[in-house]
């Protein structure tokens, strides 16, 4: 008897060993509450990690102007490019290589920008009937308005160059002077009305690196490329853009090349690369 009365202390004892260790929570449910609390801290501070990153990406992506484009009527492109404003571009004095800047300036080739579209097509569009396709009848030849921008800059810088360099002027004063108002209207309608950032200090600059959306001039070449007019200049600064002898640049692979060859009596694999020169300036 006596020793179960030992036993008996020793486990009222032991349980009042362990209710001396008593908390108001039991140890498991303790770790319990702990575990919710390191979840929740956790899971926050990832949300934070997350919702920096996301941040820092918008923060240092190219700022993408908001806009609401449709694309146009005729190759389809929309403003959905961002580019941002080259102060310093190759085309321009920071260029001081005037060779080089003379040579980027010329390749910006003018003759792909005359193209053939289907009469029919044309007129759906609403465009004025234009010449017929020599090689497709039922085509007609149409200029993209953007090589011809291209064509008159071209002239006028050649002009201002020539004139600075006091060497032979190769274009003609009258058409200068054409290219630069069609340009003035060209702005005008355009209406360009992307807001341009100034410089806090020293000299002004304005819109250095801003980004601006454009249409992507390369998607533009394809589709004048596709709707080739198989046509090029010899000269590009010489006023004479008439005649059949521009368009026997078909591509090799072009419906219009058999057409072509057999008009000017030219073999089979008959193939010229067009090629824009214009005399030194
Ligand atoms: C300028 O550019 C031309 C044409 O690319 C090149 O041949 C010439 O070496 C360049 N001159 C200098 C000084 O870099």
């Amino acid at each position: 008897m006596d020793r179960q009365k030992e036993q008996a202390d020793a486990l009222l004892s032991r349980e009042l060993q362990f209710d001396d260790d008593f908390t108001p929570f039991p140890k498991t449910k303790t770790k319990a509450r702990h575990t919710y609390k390191f979840i929740l801290v956790e899971s926050i501070a990832i949300l934070s990690i997350i919702l920096n990153i996301i941040a820092a990406v918008d923060y240092f992506a190219p700022k993408n102007v908001s806009f609401r484009d449709v694309p146009t009527d005729y190759s389809g492109l929309p403003h959905d490019q961002p580019v941002v404003y080259d102060w310093e571009s190759p085309f321009g004095p920071g260029n001081q290589n005037s060779t080089l800047q003379d040579e980027v300036w010329e390749a910006m080739t003018i003759g792909q920008g005359i193209i053939s579209l289907p009469k029919d097509w044309a007129k759906a569009k609403g465009l004025h009937p234009s010449a017929t396709f020599p090689w497709d009848h039922s085509r007609a030849v149409y200029l993209v308005a953007g090589y011809h921008k291209l064509h008159c800059i071209k002239k006028i810088r050649r002009w201002i160059v020539a004139t600075e360099r006091g060497s032979q002027r190769t274009d003609h004063y009258e058409h200068v002077l054409h290219c630069l108002d069609g340009i003035r209207q060209a702005i005008l309608c355009e209406g360009d009305d992307t807001p341009l950032y100034l410089s806090e200090v020293g000299d002004k600059i304005s819109g250095r690196d801003e980004p601006r959306q454009c249409r992507d001039w390369s998607k533009l070449d394809r589709w004048a490329k596709e709707n080739t007019a198989c046509y090029g200049y010899d000269n590009e600064a010489a006023d004479d853009s008439g005649g059949i002898k521009h368009y026997k640049y078909c591509p090799r692979d072009s419906p219009y090349a058999p057409v072509m060859r057999e008009y000017f009596g030219l073999p089979d694999d008959y193939y010229e690369e067009p090629v824009e020169e214009v005399p030194s300036y």
